[in-house]
């Protein structure tokens, strides 16, 4: 074999996709109790799955045909009249959007037209594992903000402020957060791009949980005054229509940088899935969307996770964690519970499957100062199996 790259060493393979290879797995066996993986375990509205359907049937070369780099244009106008809609943003369809394969081509993408070689990306620590390996795949350095659950997971500003340097490029906000479900509080987000503003930096919204949101108002980054020309924002379909295998999501900024996007995108992927766009079109049609996150998926994420939270609490009661407004997970602090036996993270998780077959993901795949921590999916199992499953995590600490 001649050899190989040598960012193959610097960029991890991502141990999620460990645990999916683990999860799916589950799947077939059910006697595992899942609250690992990261995807929405409800089915996609019926009228997308009968629009697919119709489509193929009906125009089969128009549905599996090549469309533009950034998308059909009358996709990305339904796009447009949404953020208008839900966000009160004017964003010019034709010019300041483009569609991605899911919010990962868009992490990519917009790094790619901001990072040059050893330029800074501030992350906070944890968060969602696929920000370090994308900075590394742009050759970017990653510099972590630590948050904590004791501070409700929200950034410091005053830490972020000593982090910034002349060679920092940008910083990725992620709210709602995985893994933590924290929303940041307004204030906090206009500091933050009032800091970017002063220091002439990035602003990447990595908006997925936007819709995923149990209280209070989703912050609108772009909207801000002096956030626009500093800021790309990333979106997804995978969460909120519940569609994560069709691959789409969607970015929006200043011109120059969509541009850019799609500059990069015509040799990453060439064009977005056309047959996922024509089922995206029916989804932003009327009001599907609305019906869609108001009568099915709300409810039922809302209910379980009040539900777990109370589970948490109740088989838990030393653990620290922070209620997730948004998104689809509790991150919680095991330490009172794994320093007095001596037990990781991971190997707590190991041996929860193995002896409990409860499946949980170690706080350290997020970062550093997610030691000692778990993750828990509340979205993939039923209210019944959310409480058995705490109860046997539980028992893992009685029994010994
Ligand atoms: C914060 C965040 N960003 C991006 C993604 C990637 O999602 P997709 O590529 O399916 O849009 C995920 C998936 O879990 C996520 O949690």
């Amino acid at each position: 074999l001649p050899r190989l790259a040598k960012k193959i060493r610097v960029v991890a393979k991502s141990p999620i996709r460990r645990i999916t290879a683990l999860l799916d797995e589950a799947t077939n066996r059910p006697e595992i109790i899942s609250f690992g993986g990261g995807a929405p375990s409800l089915p996609p509205a019926k009228e997308v799955v009968d629009e697919i359907i119709a489509q193929l049937q009906k125009n089969s070369l128009g549905a599996s045909a090549y469309t533009g780099t950034r998308g059909r244009a009358e996709l990305l106008e339904l796009i447009g009249q949404d953020l208008k809609k839900y966000g009160g943003i004017d964003v010019d369809p034709k010019k300041e959007i483009t569609l991605t394969d899911g919010a990962t081509e868009g992490i990519l993408l917009a790094l790619m037209a901001i990072v040059d070689p050893d330029d800074e990306v501030i992350i906070t620590d944890p968060t969602y594992l696929g920000f370090p390996e994308a900075v590394k795949l742009v050759d970017g350095r990653i510099v972590r903000l630590p948050v904590c659950v004791e501070e409700g997971c929200q950034p410091n500003l005053e830490k972020l402020k000593k982090l910034v340097t002349k060679k920092t490029k940008a910083f990725i906000l992620l709210s709602p957060d995985n893994p933590t479900g924290r929303v940041v509080e307004e204030e906090r987000v206009k500091a933050i791009v009032d800091l970017a503003s002063a220091h002439d930096f990035w602003i990447i919204s990595d908006d997925t949980y936007k819709h995923i949101l149990y209280e209070g108002e989703h912050v609108w980054v772009s909207k801000l005054p002096k956030a626009w020309e500093r800021t790309i924002t990333l979106h997804t379909f995978s969460k909120e229509a519940s569609l994560p295998g069709l691959r789409l999501g969607y970015a929006y900024g200043p011109a120059e940088a969509i541009d850019a996007m799609e500059k990069f995108k015509q040799y990453t992927s060439l064009a977005p899935n056309a047959i996922s766009q024509l089922a995206l079109i029916r989804f932003l049609s009327g009001d599907l969307k609305e019906r869609y996150l108001r009568d099915t998926v709300i409810p039922t994420y809302l209910e379980r996770r009040n539900v777990m939270g109370e589970y948490v609490r109740r088989y838990l009661p030393e653990a620290k964690t922070v209620k997730p407004n948004g998104a689809f997970y509790y991150f919680v602090n095991m330490r009172a519970y794994l320093n007095p036996i001596g037990m990781s993270d991971e190997q707590f998780s190991e041996e929860l499957v193995q002896r409990k077959r409860v499946a949980v993901i170690p706080g350290t795949y997020f970062g550093l100062n997610g030691k000692q921590h778990i993750r828990l999916t509340f979205v993939s199992e039923p209210i019944h199996r959310i409480e058995q499953g705490l109860k046997k995590i539980g028992e893992f600490f009685k029994k010994r």
